[in-house]
């Protein structure tokens, strides 16, 4: 299974500060030396992390080949069609989250998503689309001919926070699933069921499957047993252990999960 380092916390620091440092830039370096298979950021329409003067040099400069994700806004995917990258990653977006919540709905933009991704394949950018595990979408997304999806794995995530992490006893414990513990478990098997049947049912229809967000060095194990998922976008917790470990080591802890297929459950 391939591993894409998602870099964009690396700007989050940087933005705190507003200065230039630390540099995404640099971070590819240490991804590539440590074994990563790609770079992927995530231009977002306010701009909070990366910026698209790190695109462009990170497009120019990079060993690895980077997949953007963006949303369907006219102005970003101009930009991006100018830039010609390798993979484009059409994301949904709200400016209030803190993080990209939900999957994209294709269904509801089927024609402005389907002109997307014919201008994009003109240029040679494959296109995949971040998908909650819903069979409808998956179908969509094969109708509006992208290579690829990436399937949202937030939900599954998030109830193994609850579950087996102190989440609970924080101050951002998620107040939507401080539910009995049994009803928990019950969503927590749902949700990994879920994400077994869209994988399979998106290579049945041809379609590459990726999975990301929420995936930590904890959680892999039941994403791992799922054999359709060729590739895993991981960021917030390779970035986290970065802080205490450096990032090659941190990188390189994750890829060992992933190959081992030890990861705890
Ligand atoms: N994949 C997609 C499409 C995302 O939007 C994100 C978050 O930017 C990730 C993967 C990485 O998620 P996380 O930072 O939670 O690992």
């Amino acid at each position: 299974m391939l591993l894409g380092v998602n870099i964009d916390h690396i700007a989050t620091l940087r933005e705190a500060r507003a200065i230039n440092d630390p540099d995404p830039l640099e971070a590819i370096f240490i991804a590539k030396r440590a074994g990563a298979h790609q770079i992927t950021i995530h231009l977002r329409e306010d701009r909070r992390h990366i910026h698209d003067l790190d695109i462009q040099n990170i497009l120019q400069s990079s060993f690895l080949p980077v997949n953007i994700e963006c949303s369907i806004n006219p102005q970003i995917i101009e930009s991006l069609l100018n830039l010609k990258p390798q993979r484009i990653t059409l994301v949904p977006e709200n400016r209030e989250e803190i993080t990209t919540e939900g999957g994209l709905d294709i269904q509801a933009n089927l024609q402005r998503i389907q002109e997307i991704i014919q201008a994009f394949h003109c240029i040679g950018t494959e296109v995949s689309l971040f998908i909650d595990t819903d069979i409808a979408q998956i179908c969509a997304a094969k109708e509006v001919r992208a290579e690829m999806i990436e399937l949202h794995t937030g939900t599954y995530a998030n109830l193994h926070l609850m579950l087996f992490s102190n989440l609970p006893r924080t101050q951002h414990s998620l107040k939507s699933l401080e539910i009995p513990r049994a009803s928990l478990k019950e969503l927590y098997e749902k949700s990994i069921q879920d994400l077994q049947n869209a994988a399979k049912e998106a290579k049945w229809l041809g379609l590459e499957v990726a999975a990301g967000h929420g995936l930590n060095y904890h959680n892999l194990k039941p994403i791992l047993k799922i054999p359709e998922i060729f590739e895993l976008n991981i960021g917030q917790s390779i970035i986290a252990r970065a802080i205490f470990s450096g990032l090659e080591q941190a990188i390189k802890d994750m890829l060992t999960l992933m190959q081992n297929k030890e990861a705890k459950d």
